[in-house]
């Protein structure tokens, strides 16, 4: 049974049915749609509207629907256009025609808003607590790691001498910015609508302050045209889950080229790691092809709702109802993702070694640059004569460190015994050692930071 039959001489076409019906994704919303629905119930009981007895025969009949419901054994039928339909029939299924009251100027417009947006808050809580363990196994890994020397890279070029332990570490702060825009969302979603009507507002004196309060939101809308077509939180938490996944993917790519045999600095566990059916010897880093790869669906679903929204005309829209696919989708896709983002971490094998192996001299050429400049030479200065001796080792195909000091000599008498000194990746590492810097010292208050921040 419809819920709008009443003005139509003959229901709707079958082909209209499957284009409009929702109930195939939104019968996710049903615990919330009922939790909403026994708050609602009680609200209008409160304002006088229905009796305390009407209220209590609703609550026991949705009480029982919530059971059903967490037991897997909600009965909708292929008549039951939403989840909200769905719900109302049921209950009157239960009650008998008292289960009519219920909707008692309420609409379907601030129902769905209120359900998605309860929904929303659980789903956005969940992925802060997995993301919670991603972090908590960057600092894992980190902390074995505070002492291992790499090469860091910029341009993916050679660059400066880094620890294995710092560059955990820059994926622990991108984590945090995501769980602190979630939480921020989180916020801006917790928000009523319920009250709003189907555009216009509640024509009976409902509390829509102890309704909030009772379904757990912080506060209530003050325009019931904007809380109607409000999705700014499916939005903005599409983007978050976006710009996580889009952080995701770079870590997953530094593992990818780290795996790599050519570089062998970390592989993977083989609970983590996938065979191929062809050649005996491969060793894929499947999980993090994902992670990279998952932005992608990630941004078309941000893309496509904001594209969705955009020109609507004020208050509700039926364009609205495609809100849902893509944000269930984008949770699942976290949901699905974080845990084994999280293993991968946990299990990582890091190689010290070949990362040692991997560290050559030219590495030390802006350290080169550092000790003329502490023997008074201008930066810039100091930055051209370095170039000069690099293009003489390479010439030479030696190492910086091999250049004979009478050598350097010849290019600036700045250059003393005390030069070999420099090359050490170890000092050179040692003396990053402002805040944020990569130095052990450095790294070890920037991993009481991070334990300070995820224990607040
Ligand atoms: N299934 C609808 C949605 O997801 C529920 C609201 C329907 N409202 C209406 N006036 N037809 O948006």
């Amino acid at each position: 049974m419809s819920l709008w039959g009443g003005r139509f001489a003959e229901g709707p076409d079958a082909a209209l049915k499957a284009l409009n019906d929702s109930l195939r994704f939104d019968q996710r919303l049903a615990r919330v749609d009922i939790l909403g629905s026994m708050a609602y119930a009680q609200a209008i009981a409160d304002a006088g509207v229905i009796s305390a007895d009407d209220a209590e025969a609703i609550r026991s009949g949705l009480a029982a629907l919530l059971r059903d419901v967490e037991n897997d054994d909600f009965p909708s039928l292929a008549s039951d256009e939403d989840i909200h339909t769905a719900v109302e029939r049921r209950l009157t299924e239960i009650v008998g025609a008292v289960g009519g009251k219920l909707h008692t100027g309420r609409s379907r417009n601030d129902q769905v808003a209120t359900d998605l947006r309860l929904w929303t808050m659980d789903a956005l809580d969940e992925i802060d607590g997995l993301l919670l363990g991603v972090q908590r196994a960057l600092i894992g890994q980190a902390e074995a790691h505070v002492e291992t020397l790499m090469p860091g890279y910029t341009h993916l070029q050679p660059a400066q001498p880094i620890t294995a332990a710092h560059w955990l570490m820059s994926f622990f702060w991108m984590v945090a910015r995501d769980r602190e825009r979630l939480q921020q969302c989180r916020r801006r979603t917790a928000v009523s609508p319920l009250g709003a009507g189907a555009l216009a507002g509640n024509p009976f004196p409902i509390d829509r302050h102890a309704l909030a309060e009772a379904l757990g939101f912080a506060s209530v809308s003050q325009n019931s045209l904007d809380a109607v077509s409000d999705r700014d939180f499916v939005a903005e938490s599409l983007f978050t889950i976006t710009l996580t996944s889009v952080h995701l993917s770079r870590f997953a790519e530094d593992l990818i080229i780290y795996s790599n045999p050519a570089f062998g600095f970390v592989s993977l566990s083989d609970r983590y790691s996938t065979g191929s059916s062809l050649m005996p010897q491969k060793r894929n880093a499947d999980p993090m092809e994902l992670s990279r790869a998952k932005v992608g669906r990630l941004i078309g679903h941000m893309a496509g709702l904001l594209t969705t929204l955009k020109g609507l005309p004020s208050s509700y829209n039926k364009d609205l109802q495609e809100d849902k696919e893509a944000l269930f989708d984008a949770v699942d896709t976290m949901r699905q993702l974080l845990p084994v983002v999280a293993g991968v971490i946990q299990t990582l094998h890091l190689n010290p070694d070949r990362m040692r192996a991997a560290l050559s001299d030219e590495l030390l050429a802006t350290e080169l640059a550092d000790y003329l400049v502490r023997k008074g030479i201008p930066f810039r200065a100091a930055h051209h004569l370095v170039g000069e001796v690099v293009q003489f080792a390479g010439q030479r195909d030696l190492p910086l460190s091999e250049i004979p000091l009478e050598r350097l000599q010849m290019l600036s008498d700045a250059f003393a015994d005390d030069v070999s000194a420099v090359f050490d990746f170890r000092l050179a590492v040692e003396r990053k050692a402002v805040v944020g810097g990569t130095a052990p010292q450095a790294v070890m208050a920037q991993i009481a930071a991070a334990k300070a921040l995820i224990d607040r």
